[in-house]
């Protein structure tokens, strides 16, 4: 490969283990990580995406829309007509060149087009670096809720290349630090202080690790969802308020905070932990609270209809023992700190 850096992190999961290549200027070199028998190749993409790697098999490019609302069954059930008529077969690859978008809804169509295609993600967001292209679990969106239809289907290679970062909007790359800024209290600690390089593959060796041992998403990979409670309220109330104009990782950065301070309110951790969050959040610049007022009522009702909740308040909160799945919260502690986190 003619990356000057590059480090390889294995998703082992016996025969749907896959390399993950972490380094500079390695798009050139997506030939090698190809399976040999490979005949077709179907790119999905986006416009704005200039990233093209030459290939020597035939491939077609198929460009989908922006936003999540491209993450849909009619995105999928297009790209899967276009496979069809490129005579696509279960020796051919997908191969996905994008963000979360691009992947989630490339590796569905991939997992569902003659019950599984091979696929192959080359990352494009810092976000889907550290996340979304790591641990198969792909799917769209309906008109009901976000990610609702999907599949856990592994990819066979993905390729996090830091200078397909380059063309990066600034607040994405700002998006990408809010969900890189959870591994920091999943056990990577000092993150923040590394290379860039390095801390990409340290949350995906973190997120190997989680998907591993829990490939299915019971509680232990649900623990990656560390910040992410509040977000999604947070996230919700913004759809029909433009006040609160805020990225999915600047809202998880927001939810981390909250999550540590209601740690302390419940006798979890100490305010030195709770400083730690707020050091790692605002050394990648990210917001430490909410734009605006928001009622505390409308973020609980909220909360309750998360899909961790089962009916009584969930959060993923810290511990002297590292961060853990707790269910059944007291809906009180949880109002005072939303009063006092809004103040
Ligand atoms: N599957 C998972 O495990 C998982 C995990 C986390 C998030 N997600 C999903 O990921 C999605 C968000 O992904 P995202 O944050 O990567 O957003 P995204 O895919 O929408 O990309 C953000 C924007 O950046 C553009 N872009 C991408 N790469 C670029 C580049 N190199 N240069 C210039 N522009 C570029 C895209 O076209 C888009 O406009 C959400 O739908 C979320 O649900 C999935």
């Amino acid at each position: 490969m003619s990356t000057v850096l590059h480090d390889e992190i294995v998703v082992d999961l016996g025969d749907r283990s896959y390399p993950v290549f972490v380094g500079s200027d390695m798009v050139a070199d997506v030939e090698l990580m190809i399976p040999d028998d490979v005949g077709k190749i179907a790119i999905v993409t986006q416009q704005n995406i200039k990233i093209l790697p030459k290939l020597a098999r035939p491939f077609q490019i198929f460009n989908i829309d922006d936003g999540e609302q491209a993450k849909s069954l009619a995105t999928v059930a297009e790209l899967c007509s276009g496979f069809a008529r490129m005579g696509m077969n279960r020796k051919d690859l997908v191969l996905a060149i994008g963000g979360g978008i691009v992947s989630d809804t490339a590796g569905f169509a991939a997992a569902s087009f003659h019950r599984g295609l091979r696929y192959g993600i080359i990352a494009t967001t810092l976000l889907a670096q550290v996340d979304a292209a790591i641990g198969g679990k792909t799917g769209v969106n309906i008109a009901e809720g976000k990610n609702l239809i999907g599949a856990f289907w592994q990819p066979s290679f993905v390729l996090c290349d830091l200078a397909a970062l380059g063309s990066l909007p600034q607040r994405e790359l700002q998006c990408g630090r809010g969900e890189m800024a959870k591994y920091a209290f999943l056990g990577a600690e000092g993150l923040d202080r590394m290379p860039l390089h390095a801390q990409v593959s340290a949350c995906v060796r973190i997120k190997a690790n989680f998907v591993e041992s829990d490939e299915r998403e019971g509680d232990r990979r649900a623990l990656l969802n560390y910040g992410h409670t509040l977000a999604h309220v947070v996230e919700a109330v913004g759809f029909d308020d433009s006040r609160v104009d805020l990225k999915h990782g600047e809202a998880v950065a927001i939810g981390l905070i909250f999550a540590a301070r209601l740690a302390k309110r419940l006798g979890r951790i100490d305010q030195a932990r709770v400083d730690y969050h707020y050091r790692v959040i605002e050394s990648y610049g990210l917001p430490t609270k909410l734009p605006i007022r928001v009622d505390p009522d409308r973020l609980i009702e909220l909360m309750f209809k998360d899909k961790k909740s089962f009916g009584t308040l969930t959060f993923v909160l810290d511990s002297d023992s590292g961060v853990e799945l707790v269910r059944d919260i007291e809906v009180d502690p949880v109002k005072e700190e939303l009063v006092e986190f809004n103040s």
